[in-house]
């Protein structure tokens, strides 16, 4: 059943900025009492259980391009397969695949593996103890990680990284006009930079998707925008949330330290799930719409609001503690159905191998003051920083 009703008084809304700093609690009750609830005062519907994000992300009622077609003619900018349907979506992913699926994590492996060594190496001198996870971790491990994927060297990752931040902005839906304004026009700026780089990517995955001819260049530059918007932040900001989780919990750092791939993969999952980068998802119904929870009419915006169906006791005991082994994990950190995250696989790789060789390097790495405050932007949910003393690495330790 559709619930009307508002949220009660005492929970901060989660868009207000009590509740961007701590949304659970009203997820938790949305969940519970109207998990598909009309929002007056985002004039949106907040679907918060898993079932209905579930269903929601598999059901072509929930479009999502309708709504997004002005704004790309406006922004002169190429179209992107997160904002398009059916078939239109399929053409454009399919090729996307060269640059993020299988082929491309195989291409960069070896590469991610040199750089996550060089990032966890810049703690070893002495007074450079104390790490911000955020800045010093997770921004230069996603750059590196983008960079692989694009060809881009050494030289050019600064930039690449100046003009990623600056584009980032557009992931947020409920950006102020005037910070969208600028997000936009960084992003016309990154897209002449990725354009003029094609041409030296060769042998790299983007060198592939160009060289590919499925794609038009300006398709192809539409892929390599929505990768660095979509995954840039996203992953620099997973690495710092997954570290917040984790550190203040010796057996799961003693769990993780000993396991293997494996275990790295189940843990980076979970870490996913407990704080998701990406919290909600937007959608716009195009016809009158029916989920298990209730009925949106056609015409309606709508969020996916992942962040509250991976705390769904329904779906997971424990919901809001750290199960590191945690298996099966059905989060919706990714999503799912046809937008399904295209470089899922990419992040859980990565990420797991920068966590598990952390703690490897720094046994005894812990999280230092001050308290870590969580950002006012609502995508991604990320920490201002996080700082984390590191201590001895093991090769120190090992020779004391
Ligand atoms: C922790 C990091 C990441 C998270 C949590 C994440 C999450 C997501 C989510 C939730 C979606 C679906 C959005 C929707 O349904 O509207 C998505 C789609 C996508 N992501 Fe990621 N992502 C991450 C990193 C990345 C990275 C690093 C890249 C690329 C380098 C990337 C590329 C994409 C692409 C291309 C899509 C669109 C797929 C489609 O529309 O078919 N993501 N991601």
């Amino acid at each position: 059943m559709t619930t009307t009703v508002g949220m009660p008084a005492h929970l901060a809304h989660p868009f207000s900025p009590a509740g961007r700093a701590d949304p659970y609690p009203a997820y938790d009750w949305l969940r519970e009492h109207a998990p598909v609830f009309h929002d007056p005062m985002a004039r949106m519907w907040l679907v918060t259980s898993h079932a209905d994000c579930a269903a929601l992300l598999r059901d072509p009622a929930f479009s999502a391009s309708a709504g997004q077609r002005q704004r790309t003619r406006e922004d002169d900018l190429p179209v992107s397969m997160l904002t398009s349907d059916g078939a239109d979506h399929a053409r454009l992913r399919a090729p996307g695949a060269l640059l993020l699926g299988p082929g491309a994590l195989a291409d960069v492996a070896d590469g991610t593996a040199v750089d996550v060594a060089e990032i966890l190496d810049r703690f070893t001198a002495p007074g450079a103890r104390v790490a911000d996870a955020v800045e010093e971790i997770g921004v230069p491990l996603s750059t590196a990680v983008l960079a692989r994927l694009f060809g881009l060297d050494t030289t050019q990752r600064e930039t690449f990284a100046r003009l990623a931040r600056a584009a980032s902005v557009n992931l947020d839906p409920l950006a102020p006009p005037q910070i969208a304004r600028l997000g936009r026009a960084a992003m016309g700026e990154l897209t002449r930079f990725l354009d003029a780089h094609i041409p030296q990517a060769q042998g790299s995955p983007l060198g592939k998707l160009a060289a590919d001819g499925r794609l038009t260049r300006t398709e192809v530059l539409g892929v390599l925008g929505l990768a660095v918007v979509g995954g840039w932040q996203p992953l620099a900001e997973a690495i710092g949330n997954a570290l917040y989780w984790l550190l203040p919990h010796p057996d799961a750092v003693t769990a993780l330290r000993a396991g293997g791939e494996q275990a790295g993969l189940l843990a980076m999952d979970e870490l996913l799930r407990l704080e998701a980068p990406i919290p909600f998802t937007a959608r716009v119904t195009v016809t009158d719409a029916e989920l298990p929870g209730g009925r949106i009419p056609a015409g309606a915006r709508v969020l996916a609001v992942v962040a509250a169906a991976n705390r769904d006791p329904a779906v997971f005991r424990e919901p809001g503690g750290l199960v590191l082994d945690r298996s099966p994990n059905p989060h919706l950190a990714f999503g799912g159905g046809p937008h399904f995250c295209l470089a899922a696989r990419l992040v859980r790789q990565t990420g797991a191998q920068l966590l598990t060789r952390l703690v490897r390097r720094y046994p005894a790495a812990a999280l230092a003051g001050p308290a870590p405050r969580w950002s006012g932007s609502l995508i991604p949910r990320r920490l201002t920083s996080l700082s984390v003393h590191l201590g001895e690495s093991a090769g120190e330790a090992a020779r004391a």
